[in-house]
């Protein structure tokens, strides 16, 4: 079969990779893909969003099958246009895809229907948010409605910046229109994972539990960013946990999308915050996680083209999922200054030292007079996978270390969690 994949990050380069070791792929593009995925897949230079220009290309090539990576396109409709063009396509439609496209719609979702997540109100009246945040005091986290190429989540520290908060986004308007309406919400403690799930709409299949790391700096600190590293499986997924995010979150959630008239098929992205009284939503994605794919991938052993037939047939039920033992670590190696402003265009050296089992996915880079070269804020994701955790962070670290561009920055810590974790048990 001919397959589509549509974006150009570090997740839809472990999609790619994954998706061509099926026997069933004889051929791979990508929309628009970077310098990683070229090597193996053909790239299309047609972007992520241009949902029109995708449709056109998938009829010209006789796609079989379509495989969305970022939320973008999902919240905008792909998948609905390319099912009226008769499409096979894997992702939610927009209304489905709406459970991150909407964070109102989200918490109204889960307090209708009793899944545990932060306390919280929703607001278009920036002055009545006001007066709730002065209730509720700080901490608290205050987040815009929509899309906001994930900076639209403020956790607060004080009321005076959380009232800031609301004035960027509501009076400001510095998001836009997905800031015209507001979540503030009870701020939660603990550790976060992020459980993802394929589900046809009626069975729902975890994947392996992962942990990402949002903020730039060791030690969690410093301001957050797409995510800096991730591992899989995570031990703060307790088995009590996992019992939980399965019966009382993504399999209640499911059933809700569909009882509300937006039947859910795809992968379900519950980030979740472990905490005393249990694991709570911080979050719904309509899609894998970037890194949380990356490492999650690594250990997928099951033929991800039959998984996504299966969810496409609504027979989800009928197939076993099965991962490789051991864990995989992504450690993301990113450029001078991001999250902020960051330069491009450095030359990238050393990626033929990196051992042939250790992936380096490529977030951000282009092709330059036939090098490969830095093009955005994540550039790279050394992913490797081993027999225990420990082994493969220092095999993902070794391979770092064999890597170089101007400014390159990466933290040094990702996956420490879990090795005290597993040192408590
Ligand atoms: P979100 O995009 O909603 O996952 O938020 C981004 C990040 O903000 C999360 O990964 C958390 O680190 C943090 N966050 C969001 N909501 C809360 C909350 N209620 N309490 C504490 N931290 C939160
Ligand atoms: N890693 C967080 C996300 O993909 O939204």
């Amino acid at each position: 079969m001919k397959v589509l994949v549509v974006g150009g990050g570090g997740r839809e380069h472990a999609l790619v990779w994954k998706l061509k070791q099926s026997p069933r792929v004889k051929e791979i593009f990508c929309a628009p893909g970077n310098a990683g995925i070229a090597s193996l897949a053909r790239c299309v230079p047609i972007g992520a969003e241009d949902i029109s220009g995708l449709v056109a290309f998938a009829r010209q090539e006789k796609i079989d099958l379509t495989v969305v990576g970022p939320e973008g396109p999902l919240t905008m409709g792909i998948v609905d246009s390319f099912n009226e063009a008769g499409l096979a396509i894997f992702g939610p439609n927009a209304r489905a895809a709406a459970i991150e496209g909407s964070k109102v719609l989200a918490k109204e979702l889960m307090a209708k229907y009793g899944i545990p997540t932060a306390r919280f109100a929703t607001f278009s009246d920036a002055g009545e948010a006001v007066a709730y945040i002065r209730q509720l005091n700080a901490p608290c986290v205050v987040k815009a409605d929509g899309l906001a190429a994930g900076k639209g989540v403020v956790v607060c520290r004080t009321v005076e910046e959380a009232l800031e908060a609301v004035g960027d986004i509501m009076v400001k308007g510095v998001f836009g229109a997905a800031g015209s309406r507001v979540v503030v919400e009870e701020y939660l403690t603990g550790q976060e994972v992020s459980i993802l799930a394929f589900t046809d709409g009626k069975t729902v299949i975890p994947m392996l539990p992962a942990q990402d790391h949002k903020q730039v700096y060791d030690g969690d600190q410093g301001p957050n960013t797409g995510g800096m590293g991730a591992y899989a499986p995570a031990p703060v997924c307790t088995p009590e946990v996992y019992q939980t995010a399965l019966e009382k979150i993504l399999i209640p959630t499911v059933r809700a999308m569909a009882a509300e008239g937006r039947p859910y098929r795809g992968v379900l992205y519950a980030g979740l915050m472990v905490t005393d009284e249990g694991a709570k939503v911080l979050e719904f994605n309509a899609r894998f996680g970037d890194p949380e794919a990356q490492p999650v991938l690594m250990l997928l052993e099951t033929d991800l083209v039959e998984i996504i037939e299966a969810v496409l047939s609504g027979r989800l039920a009928e197939k076993e999922i099965r991962w490789r033992p051991g864990a995989a670590v992504c450690v993301v190696l990113a450029s001078a200054g991001y999250p902020g402003p960051y330069r491009k265009g450095y030359p990238i050296s050393g990626l033929d030292r990196v051992p042939p089992d250790v992936m380096v996915f490529h977030a951000g880079t282009a092709l330059e007079d036939g090098r490969v070269v830095t093009a955005g804020g994540r550039v790279l994701g050394v992913t490797a996978a081993a027999g225990t955790i420990a082994a493969a962070i220092e095999k993902a670290y070794a391979a770092v270390e064999q890597i170089h561009f101007e400014g390159m920055h990466y933290r040094r810590d990702i996956g420490r969690k879990a090795l005290s974790a597993s040192k408590i048990r």
